[in-house]
């Protein structure tokens, strides 16, 4: 595996973390024209829908100068049998520096352990979203200046989410603490756990999460009215926020489901502003794992 691949948050040290934030942060300002020295191909392989990920990929790739092939398994060999290594060994044969993938299978890249060209994780099954994870944390330092004692209640369905795991670890490393709730079945009742109205007074930053449907054995029992009127962030829980607190979803949003429709773009939502920010940190992720420096 090439040593600049990240497939895991917590294979990144917080130095390294911050150095990534940092990154990020120039390329809004110092370093918004900073591209590529040389010719730079960059594959993104997806195996399973997206749309943030994605094309924010996409979007910091072009920034940076790179060339950019989008490949869907749809229409590939993989419809002939190709197994995930083969695939990824074709890119790297072909001329490709790097590949961003996201696949439905935890933790993928286990399978490809002799790839040499770097792996940037997309997002793996129920397991790892580093990405998704270091704009989150983008948005949380924005707005706090710091992680240290910053509190982060995820709540819905905590089970399939690759994005609780790694904020999980993250905010662990660096100073913060993270609350999980939702419904029983999807929700651990550990020492994370707070009921869902606890939870939401208790944030600096409440991060809603979709029903992970795609990775349910059985339909989910509650109407979606009912599911928000019992564990989403409604107008009446948002009212018991703290002043200062802020709205996160890593989306895709199902309005009037986990989160009422208005939320979406209330004034402390930020929602939205994670999505800018995850082509400012996709842009500095790929920087690092094609060997350039920190500015
Ligand atoms: N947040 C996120 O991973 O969204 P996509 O599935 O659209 O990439």
């Amino acid at each position: 595996m090439n040593k600049n691949s990240l497939l895991k948050i917590c294979d990144l040290t917080s130095e390294e973390i911050f150095h990534i934030l940092e990154d990020a942060a120039a390329f809004s300002s110092s370093q918004s024209d900073w591209q590529f020295p040389r010719k730079t191909l960059v594959a993104n392989l997806f195996f399973e829908p997206s749309t943030r990920t994605h094309f924010s990929f996409a979007s910091a790739e072009h920034q940076l100068g790179a060339c950019v092939e989008n490949f869907t398994a749809q229409g590939s060999s993989v419809e002939k049998g190709e197994s995930l290594y083969d695939t990824v060994k074709t890119f790297e044969s072909i001329g490709y520096d790097a590949v961003v993938i996201r696949h439905s299978q935890d933790e993928y890249f286990k399978e490809l352990e002799d790839i040499r060209i770097p792996i940037l994780n997309a997002g793996d099954g129920c397991g790892n979203h580093p990405t998704q994870c270091l704009l989150d944390l983008l948005t949380i330092y924005q707005e706090f200046q710091t992680f240290q004692g910053i509190k982060v209640a995820v709540i819905g369905d905590i089970t399939h989410s690759r994005v609780a795991n790694s904020i999980k670890e993250a905010l662990g490393m660096l100073g913060g603490e993270v609350a999980f709730s939702g419904p029983d079945e999807w929700v651990a009742k550990d020492a994370y756990y707070k009921r869902v109205d606890e939870a939401v007074q208790w944030a600096d930053a409440v991060m809603m999460l979709r029903i992970q449907h795609e990775r349910h054995k059985e339909t989910m029992a509650m109407s979606r009215a009912e599911y928000l009127e019992r564990y989403g962030l409604t107008k009446q829980r948002a009212a018991m926020m703290q002043p200062h607190a802020i709205i996160m979803h890593p989306a895709p949003v199902n309005r009037g489901v986990e989160i009422d429709s208005d939320l979406v773009e209330a004034e402390n939502s930020r929602i939205f502003k994670q999505m800018s920010n995850g082509v400012l940190v996709r842009k500095a992720v790929i920087k690092r794992a094609l060997g350039y420096e920190f500015e």
